[in-house]
């Protein structure tokens, strides 16, 4: 019997699964890192954990297998992080990450000096605040004698990758979000390598997410208790890797996940790029492209308002109370903005705001203005593509918020759109699973895969008494934002 192992970096835990040649989960892991705020909207994380988490992990997951037959591991994992590796392959400075929001000076620089047009013909994309290439300018301004060490810049599954095989590579969907890809060409952009003084050698080598980047080196198979053969595909940024393990391949397909993060991926076979590149236009793992809406923080605010405000981790039970006939008549809204906004706002001083509070305003009806806040930020982003004619009308959910009924009935009912759930809870660790499939040969394309692997459970479809109700509120909510926009400034 063949095995596979699919890994997810997250950003606040691994995933990892192990899948028998039929796609079947035979077991999984999860290992915990942390997360540093050294500064206000900073955010950091050490690789050395992720390698620590992952080699206790991989030997946990795979203790009753013989190594021979783990045939492939394929990595998904969090985006636009920037780690840079030194001429010994040491690690420069912790890696920043990409919810930190250090950069606005660098990201409006880029946006204004070198202009959005001038990034949108070289990237398919403009700058925010996330992305690799502002990171690299903020350290080159501020930590000169670090920037000048660099011989290797990579993303953090990356890192991992270069750790098992000694290959420094990335593939194209992770390095659509460095702003420095050419992403409709599928190659660096010199002319962005440029402007942010980079060699293309310090760059990774390029590969399709499924490609074999190389086999586990000697020392490395005998601490992970593995065999040297088995293949390590170059993977997926997580929403890459996400949507193919929900099978959001092909020709518009849409897939939204509820991690830390919220993502509208929309699939597509073809490049574009929207007009006003409030949507990110990035290579898809499956071969063809995507655009995306990124919120940086969704089941992030649940998880913060529940056990940092709350002192609750017990989230069902906040939101058992809460019942449809609530929904779409909340007189408390919240911005979900607790580490700024990517899109489409690209605002790193917006922050997160309830709204509307009185003197009998419940418990409970500030649990549902998190959700709905979330929920009314993702539609923002998806009414970008519905204004350019892009017509969805189903998604796949997941992510950790993907769990709660609730939380699906309104997320459906806000976006107009009947959601579908996947058999298994698994994102990213399963789309990158099967990655390592189509890499070790098992499959010929990602496509193939998702078409025998992937299995819906169940269909939500929005309600549309609660729908219109909710129409109004999103008028609401809209108007929130940009009434705060320059006090956030003003308070930052
Ligand atoms: C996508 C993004 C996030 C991270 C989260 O552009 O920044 O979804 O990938 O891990």
């Amino acid at each position: 019997m063949n095995y596979f192992i699919g890994a997810d970096l997250g950003t606040s835990a691994l995933k990892l699964l192990l899948f028998d040649e039929s796609g079947t989960i035979v077991k999984t892991v999860t290992r915990s890192y942390p997360v540093s705020f050294p500064a206000p909207g900073w955010s950091e994380q050490s690789p050395e954990d992720w390698w620590d988490a992952f080699v206790s992990g991989v030997r946990e997951l795979t203790e009753k297998i013989a190594p021979a037959e783990i045939a492939a591991i394929g990595l998904g994992g969090q985006m636009h992080g920037l780690v840079a590796l030194d001429s010994e392959d040491r690690v420069i400075r912790p890696a920043i990450l990409w919810n930190d929001g250090r950069t606005d000076k660098e990201t409006a620089w880029l946006n204004s000096e070198i202009g959005k047009e001038t990034l949108s013909a070289h990237t398919a994309n403009i700058a925010f605040a996330g992305f690799t290439a502002p990171k690299l300018l903020w350290m080159q301004e501020n930590e000169p004698e670090n920037f000048a060490k660099i011989r290797k810049i990579m993303l953090p599954k990356d890192y991992v990758s270069y750790r098992l095989t000694g290959v420094h590579c990335t593939d194209y969907s992770d390095a659509s979000g460095m702003l420095l890809l050419d992403v409709e060409n599928r190659a660096w952009s010199k002319e962005m390598l440029e402007i942010c003084n980079l060699r293309e050698e310090q760059m990774p080598t390029l590969y399709e997410s499924h490609q074999v980047v190389g086999k586990l080196t000697p020392s490395v198979a005998e601490l992970l208790g593995l065999s040297e053969h088995t293949l390590v595909v170059a993977g997926a940024g997580d929403n890459a890797a996400a949507a193919i393990g929900t099978g959001t391949v092909g020709e518009g397909k849409c897939n939204i996940s509820l991690g830390t993060s919220g993502t509208i991926f929309i699939s597509s076979k073809s490049f574009s790029v929207d007009p006003y590149n409030a949507l990110h236009s990035f290579c898809h793992a499956d071969g063809g492209y995507h655009l995306m809406g990124c919120i940086l923080s969704a089941a992030s605010c649940n998880k913060w308002f529940c056990e940092d405000i709350l002192g609750t981790d017990d989230y069902a039970a906040e939101q058992a109370g809460i019942t449809e006939d609530q929904l779409g008549q909340n007189s408390v809204f919240f911005l979900p903005y607790l580490m700024g906004e990517r899109s489409p706002i690209n605002d790193t001083d917006a922050r997160g705001t309830f709204v509307g509070l009185r003197m009998d305003t419940r418990r409970e009806e500030m649990v549902l203005a998190v959700l709905e806040g979330v929920a009314f930020a993702i539609r923002d982003c998806l009414e970008i593509a519905r204004a350019q004619g892009i017509q969805i009308d189903t998604s796949g959910l997941c992510g950790g918020g993907a769990k709660s009924k609730l939380w699906q009935t309104i997320i459906a009912s806000v976006l107009n759109l009947t959601l579908t759930i996947p058999k298994t809870e698994q994102g990213p660790d399963y789309g990158a699973a099967m990655l390592a499939m189509v890499g070790a040969g098992v499959y010929p394309t990602a496509k193939d895969a998702a078409d025998a692997i992937v299995q819906l459970k169940e269909f939500i479809t929005p309600d549309p008494k609660i729908t219109s109700r909710y129409d109004w509120q999103y008028a609401k909510f809209k108007e929130i934002y940009p009434s705060m926009k320059e006090l956030f400034q003003k308070i930052k």
